[in-house]
C-alpha cells in the first residue's frame, strides 16, 4: 500500500473485533510513532500502551463514556512533556501538541496498511486519564487512540469526499483569501 492509499482509506473506526494484534504488527505501530518528526527532534513524548481490560474501561469512562473504545485490544495514550518541547513555535507557543499529533497521525496511517482501525480521541477528561494511569501533573495528555481490527470489513472504506470542505474553500494561492 502506498502512502496516498493509506491516507484515502483511513477512517475513524468505532467498533472492533476481539482479534489480538500480533506482536510484530504492534512493534511496527510503535516504530511509526517513534519515527515521527518533532520540532528540533526533541521527541517530547511518552506513549502508554494499554491492554488491560479494566484500565481500558476506565479510560473509556474518562473519555465521556465512549465505551466502544474498550473493545479495541490496545489503547494508545499519547502524553507530552511540555517542558521538553520546542517553546517558540511560530514565535508564540509550544510545539508539544503538534509533535504528538504528528506521531499519532503516523500511527493512524501505518495502521491502515495492517488492516487495523483507529480513532482519534480528543474528548476526555485529562485529570481522570492521569489518575487512571498515574501520569504526573506536569505531563500533558494530548490524545488517546484505540487500535484494533475493525468489527466489519465495511468499516474500512475510502474517505467520503462529500464530508470534506471543497478545495476552493480551503486553498488560496500567493496570499490568504485570494
Ligand atoms: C483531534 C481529534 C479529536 C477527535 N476526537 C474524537 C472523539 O473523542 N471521539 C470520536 O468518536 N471521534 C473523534 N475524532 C474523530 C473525528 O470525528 C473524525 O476524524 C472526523 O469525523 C472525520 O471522519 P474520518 O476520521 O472517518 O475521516 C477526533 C478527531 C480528531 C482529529
Amino acid at each position: 500500500m502506498n502512502v496516498f492509499e493509506a491516507i484515502k482509506n483511513r477512517r475513524s473506526v468505532r467498533s472492533f473485533s476481539d482479534k489480538a494484534i500480533p506482536q510484530n504488527v504492534l512493534e511496527k505501530m510503535k516504530l511509526a510513532l517513534r519515527y515521527a518528526p518533532s520540532a528540533c527532534n526533541f521527541q517530547p513524548w511518552r506513549f502508554v500502551i494499554v491492554t488491560d481490560e479494566k484500565i481500558k474501561k476506565a479510560l473509556a469512562h474518562a473519555a465521556n463514556d465512549q465505551t466502544w473504545m474498550a473493545q479495541a485490544p490496545v489503547i494508545v495514550v499519547a502524553c507530552g512533556f511540555a517542558d521538553q518541547a520546542y517553546k517558540k513555535m511560530g514565535g508564540y507557543g509550544s510545539s508539544v501538541e503538534i509533535d504528538l499529533a504528528i506521531a499519532v497521525d503516523h500511527l493512524t496511517l501505518a495502521a491502515v496498511e495492517e488492516g487495523l482501525g483507529t480513532c482519534w480521541i480528543g474528548a476526555f477528561k485529562e485529570e481522570e486519564v492521569k489518575s487512571v494511569l498515574s501520569i504526573p501533573k506536569t505531563v500533558k495528555v494530548v490524545a488517546m487512540m484505540p487500535l484494533g481490527y475493525p468489527a466489519g470489513a465495511n468499516l474500512i472504506r475510502p474517505i467520503d469526499e462529500s464530508r470534506r470542505r471543497p478545495e476552493a474553500e480551503i486553498f488560496t494561492v500567493n496570499g490568504f483569501g485570494k
